[in-house]
C-alpha cells in the first residue's frame, strides 16, 4: 500500500513526502516583480507545514508581454532573483524542496508595467470577466497576434527565466501550460485560430509549448527536473475540451516528454473528472498512461482521498490548492491526526493578497 507520507523520487531528486503546493498566484510582490519577505514568510509557512514540494505562483519571464498581473512576481533581474533566493533557502531550511512556476499570462492579462498591449495566440479575448481576485480590470483586452519574432522573445524569455531560477536555487521548474495562459492559449482552438505553423493542427497547436520546453531543458541541462502543468479548461472556461479527446492529450503529453520534459502536471477540478469529448478518462489517467514521465496530478485533494489518488498513481506527486490555503500545515495536521479546515474564501477577499489572507487570520485567530 502507497503512503502519501513516504518518500518519492523524481529522477534524481527526492521529496520527503508525496505532497506538493499547488502554484497559487497571491500578487504580493514588489510592484517592479521583487519577491519580498512577506512572500519569503508566506512560503515558509507551507515548507513548515510539511509539503514535501512547494511550486511558487505563476512568475513570469520577460520584459515583453508576460506578466498578467499587478505585484506578479518575476524571475528576470538580478533583484528578482535575490528575492527569490531568500525564499529559496527558507523553503530548504524547513526541510521543503521548491519549484519556480514559470508562466506567459498571453492574452489572460489583466496590468502589465512594461506595456499595454497583450500578445496572443490570436486577436481573441478569454471568456467571461477578469479576476476581481488579481485586479480592478473590469473587461479583457483584445490581444494583437504574436508574429514570429514575439513568439522567439517568449521561448527566450522563458529559457533566460528557467537558468534564473535555477541560479537563485530552485530544485525544478513548472513551465505553466494550462488554465488559460499563453501555452494553453496556443493549445486551444478557442483562443487558436492563427494559419501558419503554430496553429491548425494539434501537432502545429503544440508547438509553442514543444519549443518552450526544448529550450529550457537546454538552458538548464539534462539532469535538472523540468516539468509542465496542462489542463483542458482554462480559468474563465473550465469546461472548454480538446477536440482531439483523449487521444489528443496523449499526443500532447509525449511531445513534451520527447521535447525535454521529465514530469507532468496535470491539473482540473477534479483529479478523477472524466471530461474528454468521449470516453471515460481523466486528464490524470492519460497522462499515468504515458511512460518515460513522473506525474503531479491536482485537484480536489484533500483529507478523504489522498490515499486512495495515492494508492491509483503510484509514485505521483499529489499538488494541494483550496486545502493548502486553509491550512498551510495541513501535511502536519495530516500526520497528528488534527482536523483539517475548510477554505474560507473571505481569506482571499477583495484581493487574494498575503496581506488580506494575514488580516483575516488575525481576525479569526487562526
Ligand atoms: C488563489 C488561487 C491562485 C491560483 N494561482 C495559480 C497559479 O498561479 N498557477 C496555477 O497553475 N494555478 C493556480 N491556481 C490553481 C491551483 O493551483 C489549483 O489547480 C486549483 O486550486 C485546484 O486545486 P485544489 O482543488 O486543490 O484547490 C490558483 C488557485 C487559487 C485558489
Amino acid at each position: 500500500m502507497s503512503d502519501t507520507m513516504q518518500t518519492v523520487n523524481f529522477r534524481s531528486i527526492q521529496f520527503p513526502n508525496r505532497f506538493a503546493l499547488a502554484p497559487m498566484t497571491r500578487t504580493s510582490a514588489e510592484a517592479d516583480g521583487t519577491p519580498n519577505a512577506l512572500m519569503a514568510e508566506h512560503y515558509e509557512r507551507y515548507a513548515r507545514g510539511g509539503f514535501g514540494l512547494i511550486i511558487t505562483e505563476g512568475t513570469y519571464t520577460d520584459d515583453k508581454a508576460s506578466q498578467g498581473y499587478a505585484n506578479q512576481p518575476g524571475i528576470i533581474s538580478d533583484s528578482h532573483i535575490e528575492g527569490w533566493k531568500t525564499i529559496v533557502d527558507r523553503a530548504h531550511a524547513a526541510g521543503s524542496k521548491i519549484f519556480i512556476q514559470l508562466m506567459h499570462a498571453g492574452a489572460q492579462f489583466q496590468a502589465n508595467r512594461y506595456t499595454d498591449q497583450p500578445l496572443g495566440a490570436s486577436e481573441i479575448a478569454p471568456k467571461g470577466t477578469p479576476l476581481g481576485l488579481y485586479g480592478d480590470q473590469q473587461t479583457w483586452r483584445t490581444p494583437s497576434t504574436m508574429n514570429e519574432n514575439d513568439i522567439k522573445v517568449v521561448i527566450e524569455g522563458f529559457a533566460r527565466s528557467a537558468a534564473n531560477a535555477k541560479a537563485a536555487g530552485f530544485d525544478g521548474i513548472e513551465i505553466h501550460g494550462a488554465n488559460g495562459y499563453l501555452l494553453n492559449q496556443f493549445l486551444s482552438t478557442y483562443f487558436n485560430n492563427r494559419d501558419d505553423n503554430y496553429g491548425g493542427t494539434l501537432e502545429n497547436r503544440a508547438r509553442l509549448a514543444v519549443e518552450v520546453v526544448r529550450a529550457v531543458r537546454h538552458a538548464v541541462g539534462d539532469s535538472y527536473p523540468v516539468g509542465i502543468r496542462l489542463s483542458q479548461g482554462t480559468v474563465t472556461d473550465p469546461e472548454y475540451q480538446l477536440p482531439e479527446g483523449a487521444e489528443g492529450f496523449r499526443q500532447i503529453v509525449e511531445a513534451v516528454r520527447d521535447a525535454g520534459a521529465d514530469f507532468v502536471h496535470t491539473t482540473d477540478s477534479d483529479v478523477h473528472r472524466q471530461n474528454f469529448v468521449s470516453g471515460d478518462q481523466s486528464l490524470a489517467s492519460v497522462a499515468a498512461d504515458v511512460e518515460g514521465l513522473d506525474l503531479m496530478v491536482n485537484g480536489g485533494i484533500e483529507e478523504t482521498n489522498h490515499q486512495d489518488i495515492a494508492n491509483q498513481f503510484p509514485g505521483a506527486l499529489l499538488a494541494v490548492g483550496k486545502k493548502a490555503l486553509a491550512n498551510p500545515d495541513f501535511v502536519q495536521r495530516l500526520k497528528d491526526g488534527k482536523e483539517i479546515a475548510e477554505l474560507d474564501f473571505q481569506m482571499l477577499l477583495p484581493k487574494a493578497t498575503i496581506t488580506n489572507e494575514l488580516a483575516w487570520r488575525e481576525q479569526k485567530g487562526s
